[in-house]
């Protein structure tokens, strides 16, 4: 695991990521392969592209050859599949693009991968299990049910890498994250998106009546988990990434605003989210059982979060002013006028 392919690695989480592997393995040479879509930003890994382990290649997971050709130039023995599109609010606008990326884009990814004989490590989310019961904490072998475009596409992949481990015998391994938080989440999510809100003294629109219930997990502890993974998992296996600790959307909201001294009288409740799903609480003993245990609770980790927004202005600020303005009127505007 020398040369990676990490796809979507000017996103969110792929960026933590590669700048947590290059710190942990500097003798390791990364790839960054992304398409740079709205969520994909160079900015996000600014202070690392001059190192001489990591590169970018602009392009689509899905482009069989583009693929094929970057694994072989560089030598590639791990891809680390982030890429995708990755927001459900966008998936229930526009939900087809959710299957060419994340549905045939991983499974070119495997493609290029069984033909090159390459370890693949996939991303997956624990919205493949569907909402589920109070009490209840899906375990890595519950059936998966998912419920909007965007988890019923990161569901086809899971399966997906899953029936190439079994078909081929391809070396695979899988995380399912929890709703991660921290640095550089484009604000769209509801944690950057409420934190910049608020440091904007905008109106906090809450779905619903905001008892929905995530583990919200530093994404810190997201990369410590898939390195846990990648060096101590058994190939084939798939493992849940989370604290096991969950909160209500309000609770979190709470924290938002304690975290950036804002008044609450800025929560406004909004017309729900179709299909929204009620709780996602996951069981991470097998990923415990390797060795590995979060950083942060999920308190912890949002008011971080907050707290990241607060003193980083300048990433998010030409965001909110420029292409993000169109989606937040068509998401927003008439449900916050019927507060
Ligand atoms: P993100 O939206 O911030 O980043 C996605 C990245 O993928 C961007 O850099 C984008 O340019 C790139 N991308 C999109 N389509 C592409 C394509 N066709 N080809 C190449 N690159 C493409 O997402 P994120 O929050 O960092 O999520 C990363 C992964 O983790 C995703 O697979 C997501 O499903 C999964 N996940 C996310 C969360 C979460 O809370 N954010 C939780 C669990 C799992
Ligand atoms: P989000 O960050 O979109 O993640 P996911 O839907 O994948 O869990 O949303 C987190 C929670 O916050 C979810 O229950 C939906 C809710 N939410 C709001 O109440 N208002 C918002 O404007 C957004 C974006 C989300």
């Amino acid at each position: 695991m020398k040369h990676l392919l990490v796809t979507g690695g000017c996103g969110f989480i792929g960026s933590n990521f590669v700048r947590y592997w290059l710190g942990q393995h500097p003798e390791s040479r990364v790839v960054v392969y992304d398409k740079l879509t709205y969520a994909g930003r160079r900015e996000n890994l600014a202070d690392l592209w001059d190192s001489p382990n990591l590169s970018l290649v602009v392009g689509d997971i899905g482009d069989l050859e583009l693929v094929g050709r970057t694994c072989q130039n560089h030598q590639i023995d791990l891809i680390v599949n982030f890429a995708a599109e990755t927001h459900v609010d966008q998936s229930i606008l526009g939900p087809l693009v959710f299957t060419d990326t994340n549905v045939r884009g991983t499974h070119v990814l495997l493609e290029v991968a069984r033909e090159l004989n390459i370890r693949l490590h996939h991303i997956s989310t624990d919205e493949v299990y569907g909402h589920i019961a109070d009490e209840h904490q899906s375990l890595e072998t519950d059936n998966l049910a998912p419920r909007s475009p965007y988890a019923a596409s990161k569901a086809a992949a899971d399966q997906l890498v899953q029936a190439y481990a079994i078909t081929y015998g391809l070396p695979v391994t899988i995380t399912r994250g929890a709703n991660n938080v921290g640095p550089y989440q484009y604000p769209e999510k509801a944690v950057p998106l409420f934190a910049t809100n608020a440091i904007l003294g905008e109106a906090i629109p809450v779905y619903g009546d905001g008892l929905q219930m995530r583990d919200y997990a530093h994404v810190h502890d997201h990369c410590t988990g898939i390195e846990a993974v990648l060096l101590r998992g058994v190939v084939g296996e798939v493992y849940n990434v989370g604290t096991g600790k969950e909160m209500t959307n309000l609770e979190m909201v709470d924290i938002v605003l304690d975290t950036l001294g804002q008044s609450h009288d800025l929560v406004r409740h909004v017309t729900d989210r179709p299909g929204h799903d009620r709780r996602y609480s996951m069981n991470v003993d097998k990923l415990r059982a390797l060795g590995w245990q979060p950083k942060y609770d999920p308190k912890q980790a949002v008011a971080e979060a907050a707290k990241w927004y607060a003193q980083n202005r300048a990433w998010w600020e030409p965001i909110r002013s420029g292409e993000f303005r169109a989606y937040y009127e068509q998401q927003y505007a008439e449900r916050l006028a019927k507060t």
